[in-house]
């Protein structure tokens, strides 16, 4: 436990996800002793690994079809169909087929009567490789939502890799020095001054994240431990707001989830770990709107793996099913991250399948609501009006699956061919 890899900060940041006193059996002190991480290998690596997928490319045709798919339209599959593709953005849909006058035969795939998803997205992530990054794309996730983003440089240099998922990226997690995320960051290189002591630091700290990238804002929500209190998180709502940026608040107990709701906040993310929301809480969330992403297979990861006391999976099942019986928007995220060691280790893409399965097997949805979880309604959540459909107009984000993810949802795993913004996924 005393080494000075990124091992143990990450396993730290992990399991702290959960604001629980029995949680993180080691001071604040062994962290912020430890030298931050050097974040320079891994950046200089994702940007060659870039520079290499960009020469390697051969030059595809800037127009293509795939012929006799079933498209999921957000209600079920249509007939068979045909999408044609230019620049990157769907051009047409037909049924049956569309005259493919001005498409070269060795452009046109048949696609043999498989199933065309729009490209999921997992609402929850914390990828920082290009070996992730290949991983969640595979799985057919075309879009990531980077959970919480400390270093900047390392962020950007995820981004623009063509033909692998596209990010869009939080600010800095919000949290005041005093929250046990806080030690995490402090260890991560995030100097102190970027952590919120005090009401006065919000208005310029949120202009500050958003002009270093931050497509949202991200706060840590860590009642009942210590941490920013409820007037800290309403007015980084407000003032994100008044930036015309959304807001995510991190909440993993009831208390938590209460002060995110009063605050504001467009989205809550996690579910509760102490108990089931009650029936006020789940009608606050009615009343707001707001979305959550209840990310269950990090509660069950938690649970199974760290068995923190006072923590049920249970509860946590409880609280999305009853929001999601309520009408509460739910969405598919996971805390995919990245340490092999994580007492709580969730794998990057094949977690969105586990996910999309307990949406349905736990939750009650039915497999076209969780497919709709994972493309339609984070696209709109997130505010990312380009994609989430399989449309004219829409950018190309497609996957190719065998069977009928509408009838079975493990269906959704048997990925066969992905596109991101028309560019053909390879390894
Ligand atoms: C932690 O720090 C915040 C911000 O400085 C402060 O408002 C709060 O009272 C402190 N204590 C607890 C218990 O959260
Ligand atoms: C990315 O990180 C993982 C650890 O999660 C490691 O196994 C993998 O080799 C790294 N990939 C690259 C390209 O550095
Ligand atoms: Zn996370």
């Amino acid at each position: 436990m005393k080494n000075n890899s990124g091992t143990l900060l990450f396993a730290y940041w992990v399991s702290c996800t959960l604001q629980l006193s029995q949680c993180c059996s080691f001071g604040h002190d062994d962290l912020s002793r430890r030298s931050p991480v050097d974040y320079t290998p891994v950046i200089t690596a994702n940007k060659l690994a870039r520079d290499q997928r960009l020469s390697r490319r051969k030059a595809a045709p800037s127009r293509f079809a795939i012929t006799n798919t079933h498209i999921f339209n957000g209600v079920g599959l249509s007939p068979a169909s045909t999408v044609i593709v230019h620049d990157g953005l769907i051009e047409a849909v037909c049924t049956p087929e569309c005259a493919l006058v001005s498409v070269p035969a060795e452009a046109t795939y048949d696609a043999g009567g498989m199933t065309l998803l729009p490209g999921l997205m997992d609402s929850h992530a914390h990828p920082s490789n290009v070996t992730h990054l290949t991983a969640l794309t595979a799985s057919g996730v075309t879009t990531t939502v980077l959970a919480n983003c400390a270093v900047a440089a390392l962020c950007a240099s995820l981004d623009d890799h063509p033909g692998l998922t596209t990010l869009t990226r939080a600010s800095l997690a919000a949290t005041s020095p005093n929250s046990t995320h806080a030690a995490m960051l402090l260890a991560q290189g995030v100097t102190l001054s970027r952590l919120i002591a005090n009401l006065a630091q919000i208005p310029s700290w949120i202009t500050t994240e958003v002009s270093t990238g931050g497509a949202f804002i991200k706060i840590i929500g860590s009642a009942p431990g210590t941490g920013l209190q409820p007037a800290a998180l309403t007015l980084l709502v407000r003032e994100a707001h008044a930036a015309g940026i959304i807001v995510v608040l991190h909440a993993s107990s009831t208390v938590a989830f209460a002060q995110g709701v009063a605050a504001g906040a467009d989205q809550v993310h996690h579910s509760t770990l102490d108990e089931a929301a009650d029936d006020g809480l789940v009608a606050a969330y009615v009343a707001a709107g707001t979305v959550v992403c209840p990310t269950l297979t990090m509660m069950r990861a938690i649970v199974e793996q760290l068995n923190p006391a006072g923590a049920s999976f249970d509860a946590a099942v409880k609280t999305a099913r009853r929001l999601h019986a309520a009408g509460v928007e739910l969405l598919v995220g996971t805390d995919g991250n990245w340490e092999a060691t994580s007492p709580a280790r969730v794998l990057f893409g094949s977690s969105v399948h586990d996910e999309l399965e307990n949406m349905v097997r736990l939750v009650g949805m039915s497999p076209v609501e969780a497919l709709r979880a994972a493309t339609e309604k984070p696209a709109r959540a997130f505010g990312l009006v380009d994609r989430g459909v399989v449309a004219v107009g829409k950018r190309a984000d497609l996957v190719l699956v065998e069977g009928d993810p509408t009838v079975d949802i493990k269906s959704a795993r048997a990925v066969r061919r992905v596109w991101v913004g028309g560019i053909e996924f390879r390894e």
